[in-house]
């Protein structure tokens, strides 16, 4: 019964539109409407400014942190704290405040696997800050962060975790479907400066 209540707990926490929160209070605009139309914190520094980026991306990592590494002192289950980490993300990309739509995942499931395998995680995010100082695409270090985080889980042998983060990063592909059209056809927006 716990159980059940913290994914159902941790799903309403993960739906918490912290982005859209962040861009009506701060700047007075709807992330949803403008830029890529995504919540996250890319496109809230896009419409924002970097440091509302930052705190969305705090808020929207905490949220899959907090619950994560909370369920890691009272069970041992990778079963269990791979499915909180799954709610977390599921609320995040299919809120039920925002009409079951949401984010792309990416930083709910950073801060989920910061308390389930931090040296995976932090190896992954090296990895994303690589592929997006040299490509200067977030959405490419996104989907690279997600695939080099199972690779890492499963070269650690933590292959139960491995299966719930290659979920996830199924999910993260989806939900980048746009971002993916838009790199194979040259359109994504770069946050290299151009030089003319
Ligand atoms: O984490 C989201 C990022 O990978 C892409 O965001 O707004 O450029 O679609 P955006």
């Amino acid at each position: 019964m716990l159980s059940l209540g913290w994914i159902a707990v941790t799903y309403l926490l993960g739906a918490v539109p912290f982005g859209l929160f962040v861009g009506r209070i701060f700047c007075g605009i709807d992330p949803r409407l403008d830029g890529s139309h995504n919540t996250g914190s890319t496109n809230v520094a896009r419409l924002c400014g970097f440091r509302y980026g930052v705190l969305t991306l705090l808020f929207d990592a905490g949220k899959g942190f907090l619950p994560v590494y909370l369920a890691s002192t009272f069970s041992d289950s990778t079963f269990f704290l791979g499915l909180v980490a799954l709610a977390a993300v599921a609320g995040h990309v299919y809120s039920v405040f925002l009409d079951w739509k949401g984010g792309k995942a990416v930083a709910t499931t950073v801060g989920a696997f910061l308390a389930l395998a931090p040296g995976a995680l932090l190896l992954s995010c090296l990895v994303f800050i690589g592929v997006v100082l040299a490509s200067g695409f977030v959405s490419l270090g996104s989907l690279a962060l997600v695939s080099a985080l199972v690779l890492f889980l499963i070269l650690s042998g933590q292959f139960g975790l491995a299966f719930f983060a290659a979920l996830i990063a199924a999910l993260v592909f989806y939900r980048h479907a746009d971002n993916i059209q838009r790199l194979a056809h040259g359109t994504e927006k770069s946050w290299k400066k151009k030089k003319n």
